[in-house]
């Protein structure tokens, strides 16, 4: 193969989490592809560098591994089988990926299993290094369009909503009769209600989930409610697309809380159904509405696939809501956790020099 030698190179991006207004749950045959689209908001603060290296191939032995991997400074092997999965994926489309071997240094900003996406921001990193890779093997840049959705398009490979991660502000993924592709994420227009909008995630288990999402995602297969779920999804994704744009927060806040508990729902009345939601998750749900009821703040929950919620809020209200997440935690628990964050701009290089 002719391609320009890599040795030695060294590329680091940082990539934040995402939420998902509308769920992504259940997959169509194909490598990950989804069984109806998405949309999602891009974080800021929780968010993943990976620091891409390939190492010189004179200091490589026959037993130096494909991807060695540190995170936080620590040899990590229990992450590799992951990234290697996602590698032997991409080296597909980046054949290239086979003759050099690599060193990634990784941290979060967030805990590990904070019951954060980590999967999402890390896939993201990773991906984003890989199309700079692939540039320099190529010789040429990509236009501004092609890069982002080439990074979309690996980082689904790694993880399906990793690929909403590379976007500023507000992503949509998953083909519908008039936009998109299960191949890559967009971004999508937003007002500006959205770009300053807050998700204070309430943690209230952060142990590992016990029963993974790829388990659940499999278990969407021949499920009794599967085809109703993917046209309710098809549907608020219409309203959740029409809504961001307009800035209508309290018509899609009601969509967001509706989306949480039916993914939820298909988790329960899956076959084993399973319930990730705590007594906490329940409580922090029944005070979040009656103190919207009674006060008229437009807070609204969502939940990933765990029974962290994600409290999501205009930049307005700020005061009056961290009022009341000093007495949610009061209420919920010592053991509860708040992590602060807000909608953000997306992902972006660190340039060699400030590396050093
Ligand atoms: O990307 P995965 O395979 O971890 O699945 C993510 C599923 C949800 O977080 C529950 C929903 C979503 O769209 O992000």
């Amino acid at each position: 193969m002719t391609h320009k030698k890599l040795d030695g190179l060294k590329f680091t991006w940082w990539a934040p989490s995402n939420i998902a207004l509308v769920k992504y749950w259940g997959k169509k045959e194909g490598h990950q592809l989804p069984a109806n689209p998405s949309v999602s908001l891009t974080l800021n603060e929780s968010k993943t560098r990976v620091e891409l290296n390939v190492l010189k191939t004179e200091e490589c032995s026959q037993n130096t591994p494909w991807i060695d991997l540190y995170f936080s400074g620590k040899k990590m092997p229990s992450f590799i089988p992951k990234i290697e999965k996602f590698f032997k994926h991409a080296s597909e489309e980046l054949p290239f990926l086979n003759d050099y071997k690599f060193l990634l240094k990784t941290e979060n900003t967030f805990p590990h299993s904070a019951g954060i996406a980590s999967s999402a921001s890390s896939m993201a990193a990773l991906a984003l290094n890989l199309v700079e890779l692939e540039q320099t093997v190529k010789g040429h840049n990509f236009s501004e369009t092609e890069f982002w959705q080439r990074a979309s398009f690996l980082a689904r490979m790694g993880s399906g909503s990793a690929c909403r991660s590379v976007f500023p502000h507000a992503a949509s993924w998953g083909e519908t009769d008039n936009f998109g592709s299960d191949l890559f994420a967009e971004r999508v227009e937003c007002h500006p209600i959205f770009k300053s909008m807050y998700d204070s995630i309430v943690v209230v288990n952060a142990s590992e989930k016990k029963v993974s999402s790829r388990a659940g995602h499999g278990l969407m297969n021949d499920h009794f409610y599967g085809k109703a779920r993917y046209h309710h999804a098809l549907t608020n994704w219409h309203h959740s697309i029409e809504w961001l744009k307009d800035g209508s927060w309290d018509n899609l806040g009601n969509l967001v809380e509706e989306e949480a508990l039916s993914l939820h729902a298909m988790m329960m009345t899956s076959r084993p159904g399973y319930i990730l939601m705590e007594p906490q998750t329940i409580t922090a749900i029944h005070l979040v509405r009656e103190y919207r009821y009674r006060t008229g703040v437009p807070l609204y929950f969502t939940l990933d696939a765990g029974p962290n919620l994600h409290l999501l809020y205009p930049e307005e209200y700020r005061a009056d809501v961290s009022k009341f997440l000093v007495d949610l935690k009061d209420q919920l628990g010592a053991n509860v956790s708040i992590i602060d964050d807000k909608v953000g701009t997306g992902p972006y290089r660190i340039k060699e020099k400030e590396q050093l």
